[in-house]
């Protein structure tokens, strides 16, 4: 099994952005539990999206349950976090009894989930009827980058084959409505890549492509520097918010 460090190095870099914790915000304002209601935060990473929700529940004055779910590798690396449980387990097998949680939401973990349409059913199993459902998926597609073109379109496909879905933000909605559920928000988020989320999510890879003759050596080191211009252009990807009911 592949080491979990480089996921957590990305997650920790991607915490301490100024727009993810925005979108986070409305994604909480949208779950909004109730006293002794449960939310389900599937795919938790290292748990700071569930310990956020623990802590405002906490500090607001209405407690309940906070589950954290991801693989075990990754609990694993999350630490302690007052007030959230863990479970390990598989989102396309989630082990919940069915209409068992008030509130699910999922950030950046169906685009790297083997069987999505799986992964949403069970989520919309799991959902109490009338409980709320907040997502937030990239696009890789839709990631912009600078420098020359030709180069800059070779680099993106390597990019967007590290994702099982390249295209997983704009499918969220109609996702839901597949399983029964109701899209009430649909907004796109354009995200900065700040340099340590680059160096994992871009660099690393184009140095793979590059290292076993996808990418050719000389065009990408040339394109790299171009890259470091001053005024190049740094580099952004769009996300998609979805709230459902
Ligand atoms: C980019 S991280 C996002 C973590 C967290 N949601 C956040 O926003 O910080 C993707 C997470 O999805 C988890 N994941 C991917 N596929 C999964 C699956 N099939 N079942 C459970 N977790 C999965 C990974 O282990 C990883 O922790």
């Amino acid at each position: 099994m592949p080491s979990p460090r480089p996921a957590v190095e990305f997650l920790r870099a991607a915490d301490a952005m100024g727009p993810i914790a925005a979108y986070r915000a409305r994604m909480r304002g949208h779950l909004a539990p109730a006293a002794g209601e449960t939310v389900l935060d599937v795919g938790c990473g290292l748990g700071t999206h569930a310990a956020a929700i623990a802590a405002e529940r906490a500090a607001t004055g209405v407690p309940g349950p906070v589950v954290g779910l991801d693989r075990q590798a990754m609990i694993d690396q999350a630490g302690d976090h007052p007030g959230v449980e863990w479970l390990a387990g598989s989102a396309e097998a989630l082990p919940r009894d069915d209409d068992s949680v008030d509130a699910v939401l999922a950030e950046r973990v169906l685009m790297y989930v083997d069987d999505v349409p799986a992964a949403v059913a069970e989520m919309a199993r799991v959902l109490r009827p009338g409980g709320r459902v907040a997502l937030f998926e990239l696009d890789y597609a839709a990631m912009v980058l600078g420098g020359d073109a030709k180069i800059a379109d070779e680099v993106l496909a390597v990019v967007c084959g590290t994702v099982s879905c390249d295209r997983m933000g704009r499918s969220l909605g109609l996702l839901l409505t597949s399983v029964g559920l109701r899209v009430v928000e649909q907004v796109p988020v354009a995200l900065p890549i700040p340099p340590p989320v680059w160096a994992a999510a871009v660099r690393a890879p184009v140095d793979d492509a590059v290292a076993d003759g996808r990418l050719d050596p000389e065009r990408t080191a040339q394109w790299l520097a171009e890259l470091e211009a001053p005024g190049a252009y740094p580099g952004s990807v769009t996300g998609v918010l979805v709230c459902g009911v």
